[in-house]
């Protein structure tokens, strides 16, 4: 990938997606703490939009879509995007972020991860620091394992802690039911609950586990049906051993003939694969009229990962 050095500019839009997976298997713990993964990112159509501008100091406004708390002191993954490249380039200027969101908050889909790799894009624009895709996605892997497929978007297979991303051809077209229940879920209590559970069951888990090559054939294919079957994420029943809502939102989305149903990394949003657009508003009314669900979104799959939309 060739740098790209422009001049500074004083205003910067990025859009950066959330996402899905359309498998996690979870292995062994590494030195740092993380799990070992194989998982197949799937980037979705809900977008965190992020603008930066010129400004003395750093400073963060957040305009919410969705319901839920975000955190706007120096744990903000935007803010610690700025900090990085601040301290890492030794630069003195500050930058105004502002971050309207549509992700759902704290769901499993990436949200802040987006957040992160949108102002990683946005600043290193701003700042003209002639960076390359590949160096961007290495800072963005300090900032946390989902960062550096934000950036890359489409569809991906995760190694490592799942920052280690290779792009994975697809064919046809993927429409996605997004179910948000009430609650949200912590990643790190997922995780820990998948390690208490992995020891009351005295099951092994893989040192490295392996990519779902089923899944990436039916996603070169464009099979809905074969990709439906495939859907897989050992954070399932850790999350729905935490959040009791989730076990009806499956089985409710099952019974309405959808190729297939999951829950969307640590959850607790549930991701329903459906045939077309047409089914996706049938099957997005249906689980409006359980009543199980605070909101139902519906998205296409596999879109770009972030990207300068808007720039002066
Ligand atoms: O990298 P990120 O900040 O998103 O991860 C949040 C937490 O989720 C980690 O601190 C860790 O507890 C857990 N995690 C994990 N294994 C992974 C990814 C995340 O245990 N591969």
């Amino acid at each position: 990938m060739t740098a790209h050095p422009s001049p500074p500019r004083r205003r910067v839009t990025v859009r950066a997606p959330g996402k899905i997976n359309l498998s996690l298997a979870v292995g062994a713990v590494d030195a740092r703490g993380y799990h070992e993964l194989a998982t197949v990112f799937h980037a979705v159509g809900l977008y965190e939009t992020v603008t930066v501008e010129r400004a003395v100091g750093l400073h963060l406004h957040i305009d919410s879509r969705v319901p839920g708390d975000v955190p706007t002191d120096g744990t903000n993954l935007a803010l610690r995007a700025a900090e990085l490249l601040r301290s890492r380039f030794t630069i003195a200027e500050g930058a105004a972020i502002r971050i309207v969101k549509d992700v759902p908050v704290a769901g499993g889909m990436g949200g802040g991860s987006a957040d992160a790799a949108a102002t990683l894009v946005a600043l290193e624009r701003l700042w003209g620091l002639g960076l390359t895709a590949d160096e961007l996605r290495r800072l963005g892997a300090e900032l946390g394992a989902d960062v550096p497929f934000a950036m890359l978007g489409h569809t991906a297979l995760g190694r490592g802690n799942g920052a280690e991303v290779t792009s994975v051809l697809t064919t046809g077209e993927y429409r996605w039911v997004l179910a948000v229940p009430g609650g949200h879920l912590s990643t790190p209590e997922v995780f820990a609950r998948f390690d208490a559970l992995v020891l009351q069951h005295g099951r092994e888990v893989p040192a490295v586990p392996e990519p779902d090559h089923a899944q990436l054939a039916a996603l070169r294919t464009g099979d809905i049906r074969q990709l439906g079957a495939t859907l897989h994420n050992d954070l399932e029943a850790p999350a729905c051993s935490l959040h009791p809502g989730l076990a009806p939102v499956l089985r409710a989305a099952a019974d309405s003939g959808c190729p297939g149903a999951l829950v969307s990394g640590s959850g607790p949003t549930i991701a329903v694969l459906t045939e077309d657009r047409d089914h996706a508003e049938r099957v997005r009314r249906d689980l409006d009229a359980t009543g199980l669900l605070t909101q139902t979104l519906d998205a296409e799959g596999s879109v770009p990962g972030a990207r300068i939309i808007d720039e002066d």
